[in-house]
């Protein structure tokens, strides 16, 4: 797992493993930051580790020391859950075939950090979530799997993000096991 925020599509992961219904098993969570995900691997006696981008000369050199850092746990699968970074080159051409991440609309609408808040803003009566292969270009690869989710009268960021992150774990534990099981080929 990749994640830089509170982690709780990583604990959907985490509680799924637990409870018998995950087709996989998790390995490690890799942040770029101290984030309260950390406090999720712990909990779950998930080895953690920081790759902090201000510790490398380059965005090349620090993508080249995730792609290591990675790497090391010989993961079939790595999941962005949440990680507020692009991935670049040195990563991708060492792990891209096997990264996947979640994303908070219908890519590709709404790109970006702020796709909840865009799409808020844009006025659209629905957005959702997208599993994506993950491409050089931001929230750019294939789309694995998609939901909509209805944008409601008084929704604020919150709200409307906190309503597509229920839809996000169901829908990444799933994409997970789908590609555990080889129903989706990545
Ligand atoms: C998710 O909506 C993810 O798509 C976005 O950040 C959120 C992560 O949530 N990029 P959490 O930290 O797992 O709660």
């Amino acid at each position: 797992m990749l994640a830089s925020g509170t982690g709780s599509l990583t604990k959907a992961l985490i509680d799924a493993e637990q409870a018998g219904e995950l087709q996989a098993h998790l390995v490690a969570i890799g942040v770029d930051r101290e984030a309260a995900v950390l406090d999720v691997a712990a909990a779950a006696g998930l080895p953690s580790f920081l790759v902090f981008p201000a510790d490398f000369p380059s965005r090349d050199d620090w993508n080249r020391a995730l792609a290591n850092a990675v790497a090391a746990y010989k993961p079939a699968l790595v999941v962005s859950a949440g990680f507020m970074r692009i991935l670049g080159d040195q990563y991708l051409d060492k792990l891209g075939r096997i990264t996947i991440n979640t994303h908070p609309a219908l890519l590709p609408a709404f790109p970006g950090a702020h796709a909840v808040r865009d799409a808020l803003n844009a006025g659209v009566s629905e957005t959702g979530c997208t599993v994506h292969r993950v491409i050089a270009e931001m929230d750019a690869g294939p789309v694995l799997a998609q939901q909509k989710v209805p944008v409601l009268p008084g929704d604020d960021e919150a709200t409307l993000h906190e309503r597509i992150k229920t839809v996000e774990r169901t829908q990444l534990v799933a994409v997970v096991n789908q590609i555990a099981s080889g129903a989706i080929a990545l």
